[in-house]
């Protein structure tokens, strides 16, 4: 039997569902992928699983027992631990404080604290050496770790964890990933929202693919990476930095420094501009930054050629002007955070 198995789950918010019916399940030392457009219902799956919002209709088994219906915590210290979008980190909480925290909610023996602590700190080394540091001056990926570890201090059979990747730099995103893909050698499995679809893809072996609140691929995760027209397919964006040409990848770097801004911007939209940087020859972080600053031209009939040109020209001005414009990006993206969440 699965360690979890959701069984035509219906769950929804104030009685109106959102995701329909579906079928998933994750076995003992497995990672699994959950995969979807934005607004699929891949959250809400995963609040469903944990006790965070109700199942309206289904069942949910996790290692044996029911737990349609139970209260999050419960599912919690049954070893069904719940990452969510977002960190919830307390800023004010030193690192061990926050740890040490958890510990305590998640029931963890007083006498059993400083093994769980030393466990915790092999798997991530450098919040060991952050151990005293406020939470709320942890760079990104530090955060999310310490996001992760306050899970992992429980020692859950299955961690969920909802977009992890969330407005980090590809190159932490993928020291995440190295990391998340050892979990079930420690025997913990996991559940992985995503929009990293590609890296995702090589860390799970299955994967299931939700649209508007139903399951449209449930398989080998080897057998999506190789569908094309899913990968590039219009809803999921990714960057996808391994695999990509050395010139190329180096562009493609670059966005870490619109995306330290904490811009979430549609994978769609991403992606085109990624295209469009590639077909005009022109850097991708530039038109990227120029979209967040509400001053993106539609696409140049100009060559290649001249628009490398004027690029390159652009460049020696563009230093100076660089504080004004990172003003002006983190004012829109503000505005736009707000529009979405509101
Ligand atoms: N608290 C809420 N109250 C009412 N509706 C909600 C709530 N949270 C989410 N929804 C709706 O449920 C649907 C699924 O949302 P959900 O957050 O599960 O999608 P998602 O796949 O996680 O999307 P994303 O990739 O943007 O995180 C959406 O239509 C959304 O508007
Ligand atoms: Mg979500």
């Amino acid at each position: 039997m699965a360690l979890l198995d959701v069984r035509a789950m219906r769950t929804g918010y104030e009685g109106i569902p959102v995701v329909f019916g579906i079928d998933l399940s994750v076995d003992e030392a497995e990672v699994v992928a959950l995969l979807g457009a934005n607004g699929a219902g891949k959250t809400s799956t995963l609040r469903a699983i944990s006790g965070m919002i109700p199942v309206l209709d289904g069942d949910v088994t996790f290692d044996g027992a029911s737990i349609a219906g139970r209260p999050a915590e419960d599912v919690a210290r049954r070893g069904l631990v719940h990452v969510p979008e977002g960190r919830g980190i307390f800023p004010s909480l030193g690192v061990e404080e926050t740890l040490r925290l958890a510990g305590a909610f998640g029931k963890v023996p007083k006498n059993e604290l400083a093994d769980r602590l030393d466990e915790t700190y092999t798997t991530f080394p450098r919040l060991a050496e952050r151990r005293s540091q406020q939470a709320g001056t942890l760079s990104g990926g530090e955060q999310q770790m310490l996001a992760l570890a306050r899970g992992l201090i429980w020692r859950p059979k299955l961690l969920m964890i909802d977009e992890m990747s969330q407005g980090l730099a590809p190159r932490i995103v993928a020291g995440l990933f190295e990391i998340v893909a050892r979990f079930p050698e420690q025997g913990v499995s996991v559940l992985l929202v995503e929009q990293f679809v590609g890296r995702a893809l090589e860390v799970a072996g299955r994967a299931y693919v939700l649209e508007k609140g139903e399951v449209t691929f449930a398989g080998p995760a080897a057998e999506l990476a190789n569908d094309d027209d899913f990968v590039k397919g219009s809803y999921l964006g990714d960057v996808d930095v391994e695999r990509l040409p050395d010139s190329t990848r180096r562009r493609r770097d670059t966005v870490s420094a619109v995306e330290e801004l904490a811009v979430h911007l549609p994978p769609a939209l991403v992606r085109a501009l990624y295209d469009r940087a590639e077909r005009e020859g022109v850097a991708a972080d530039e038109l990227i930054r120029d979209a967040v600053a509400g001053r993106l031209e539609a696409p140049a009939k100009k060559s290649a050629r001249t628009r490398k040109a004027s690029a390159s020209k652009a460049t020696a001005t563009k230093k100076a002007s660089n504080s004004r414009r990172k003003k002006t990006a983190t004012k829109k993206a503000s505005t736009q955070a707000g529009r979405r969440r509101g």
